[in-house]
């Protein structure tokens, strides 16, 4: 398979992210690593180097770069202050020079925490992100959002860095853990939603293979989330408007993760369940399309995503909903009047809301 080049047209700092089964071999080729580097800082998790470190290495290393592999904690609990001074830490040991380059070897973790490593040394050094989650690749590794987590709360420090490249080897998703893989499916699933059915088509035609992480069905449903967030992102880098629409599913999702406690749901899987309500409520408003609901839900079954048996208290999620955040001008909902037409709601009426909330704890 040709490898797909979606461009993300951000002023001044526009690059490709590059999509196909294979590429971390021919990472050098993609990566568009800045002429000047002589060092490579390979930031990534102990489950990924396993499996992967040694390819791209030497992908690098072929490019002519000295490459120092920086192996942080896995999970969420790496983006910390102190994993971020630890890698400072070893920037300085080589040290890392302002014409160098990181490159982040992970999921969105691993993208999130070496790219703020990278926005923040020597005031920004160049980043590759070379995702190898479903959802990293359709959505963190692009945009430039980097950030760690605090104590009082997740992603709280942070800063957009657009990277130099991003590589998506969709091959690497076969490896990831199913329930990773089914997680990333229900992000994925929210850009057809929101923007191109092409999406749901492609996933309700061969369901069974998208979640074995079949590489080519995978890299068509990467390139055409990653084409939605690079327009959304190139339209508007900072976060409004349009980019408001790709939360779709994520209000009440985030209230899920946040309700159910952190790691009790992956993202994905809390994102399924806001997508459920999202429909459902759209559907009571009258601004769905009647079949909505049931074209979610049926497809997100098939995907192994949960779609209900989640008994939630409605104001437990209102209060939550309350301090989010981007919640400052009232809580407003992204519905979906069809698939691939997404708009905002604001402040629906509650009792409705309370009412589509409390059907999520059905089947
Ligand atoms: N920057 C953004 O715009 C943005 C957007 C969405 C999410 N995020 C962030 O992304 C993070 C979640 O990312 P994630 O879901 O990718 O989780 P993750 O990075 O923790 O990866 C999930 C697990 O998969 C393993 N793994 C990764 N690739 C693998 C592979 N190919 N084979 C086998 N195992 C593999 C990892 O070691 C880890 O255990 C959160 O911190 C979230 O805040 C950022
Ligand atoms: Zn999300």
């Amino acid at each position: 398979m040709t490898p797909v080049r979606v461009p993300v047209q951000v002023p001044g700092a526009g690059y490709d992210v590059v999509v196909a089964p294979g590429l971390l071999d021919r990472l050098a080729e993609h990566a568009a690593l800045p002429p000047r580097a002589r060092t490579a800082a390979l930031v990534t998790v102990a489950p990924v180097a396993a499996l992967y470190r040694a390819r791209v290495a030497a992908a690098l290393e072929s490019a002519g770069l000295d490459v120092r592999v920086m192996t942080v904690p896995d999970g969420e609990e790496a983006k910390s202050l102190d994993t971020l001074a630890g890698l400072y830490h070893r920037f300085a040991a080589v040290p890392l020079h302002r014409d160098d380059v990181v490159v982040a070897l992970g999921g969105g973790v691993v993208g999130d925490l070496a790219g703020f490593a990278a926005a923040t040394w020597n005031r920004g050094v160049p980043v590759v992100q070379v995702p190898t989650t479903l959802l990293a690749q359709v959505d963190a590794a692009v945009g430039g959002k980097t950030g760690i987590n605090l104590p009082e709360g997740k992603n709280l420090v942070g800063s957009f860095h657009q990277p130099v490249a991003v590589v998506a080897d969709t091959a690497t998703l076969a490896t990831l853990p199913r329930r990773e893989r089914r997680a990333g499916l229900g992000e994925a699933a929210k850009y057809g939603f929101v923007a191109d059915p092409a999406v749901l088509e492609l996933l309700e035609a061969r369901p069974a293979d998208a979640v074995a992480g079949d590489p080519e069905l995978l890299a068509d449903v990467v390139v055409r989330g990653v084409a939605i967030k690079a327009g959304v992102v190139a339209a508007d880098e900072r976060e409004s408007g349009r980019r408001a629409l790709l939360n779709y599913g994520h209000t009440v999702g985030h209230a899920v993760e946040a309700l159910a406690g952190y790691g009790t749901f992956r993202h994905g899987e809390a994102v399924a369940l806001g997508m459920v309500f999202a429909a459902r409520l759209g559907e009571r408003l009258g601004v769905s399309a009647p079949g909505l609901a049931a074209r979610t839900v049926a497809l997100l079954r098939a995907l192994g995503l949960p779609t209900g048996g989640l008994r939630l208290d409605p104001a437990a999620v209102w209060a939550v909903l309350a301090r989010d955040k981007k919640a400052r001008a009232g809580v407003r909902f992204v519905l979906c009047a069809r698939p691939g037409e997404a708009l905002v709601v604001d402040q629906p009426d509650r009792r409705l809301v309370d009412e589509v909330l409390r059907t999520l704890a059905g089947p």
